[in-house]
């Protein structure tokens, strides 16, 4: 089993020119499958809110269930980095509250956690957490907490100006502390124009193939949640199928009496 991945494994890669992987996961036997192939960060997304709970949108999930959550992916996990993705206002209230419910989630066997958005009390957040020894990703362009005040869905960073907003505050998220930068949802040039001009690494959600790294969903990886694809999003299989085929199945021989059979009774 190759060795623990760290920041300082994730800031070797940028600097050698390599790219890194991640893939969120909510339960345990996701999580170490998903670290056995491989995988470098193993995200507890706040995605989760949605495609493991049913929930409309991420407002909906807080620090409890991300606790939950975190404590049995980082148990299927050996090799990848574990992120806790911090939950709607779970770190806007205050520094202290911030620490704490951060600090929860390391007690949970998280390496890092992540954060979105940029503003001057985020930039203490970040400073705060990493003086408190909690190591923190951050999240620009489209930032799924703030739905509500970027007015939906949107592609971010689509204008120069654009560009070097979203630069100017990744370049601040990084003098603050953070070992790495999602992009979300922004156009592939200028996803490219941030990432050359930063030391951290940059990880796309929808920001093209320039980032040093790549983050899916891994339910619209594995083809099982089906109410929505993202248009970035790439489905290497079909769980939808697998998972209908086999209930399909384990019906029709309970039904006819095919199961169980005589090697699966005592
Ligand atoms: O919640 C999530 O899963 C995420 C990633 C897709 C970046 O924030």
């Amino acid at each position: 089993m190759s060795k623990k991945v760290t920041v300082s494994t994730i800031q070797k890669i940028k600097n050698s020119g390599a790219k890194f992987s991640v893939l969120t996961a909510y339960d345990y036997s996701t999580a170490k499958y998903i670290d056995e192939a491989g995988i470098d960060i193993v995200l507890i997304g706040d995605s989760l809110a949605m495609v493991a709970l049913g929930y409309e949108t991420t407002h909906c999930i807080g620090v409890e269930e991300m606790r939950i959550f975190t404590k049995a992916v980082a148990k299927g996990v050996q090799h990848a980095m574990v992120v806790t993705d911090m939950p709607f206002l779970s770190y806007h209230c205050d520094l202290a509250s911030a620490v704490k419910n951060c600090g929860e989630m390391v007690r949970c066997g998280a390496n890092a956690v992540k954060i979105e958005g940029y503003s001057e009390y985020i930039l203490q957040v970040i400073k705060r957490l990493v003086e408190s020894g909690i190591p923190v990703m951050g999240h620009l362009g489209f930032t799924p907490q703030f739905l509500n005040t970027l007015g939906g869905y949107k592609i971010q960073g689509k204008t120069t100006e654009a560009t070097e907003k979203i630069l100017k505050e990744a370049k601040e998220l990084e003098a603050a502390g953070v070992f790495s930068i999602v992009l979300e949802m922004v156009p592939q040039e200028s996803a490219k124009y941030i990432t050359e001009n930063l030391k951290v690494p940059t990880i796309s959600c929808g920001a093209g193939k320039y980032c040093d790294a790549q983050v899916l969903v891994s339910d619209d990886v594995f083809g099982k949640y089906s109410d929505f694809k993202p248009k970035f999003a790439r489905k290497y299989g079909d769980m939808k199928t697998l998972i209908y085929d086999c209930a399909k199945q384990f019906d029709e021989d309970v039904k006819n009496g095919n199961f169980p059979s005589e090697e699966e009774v005592f």
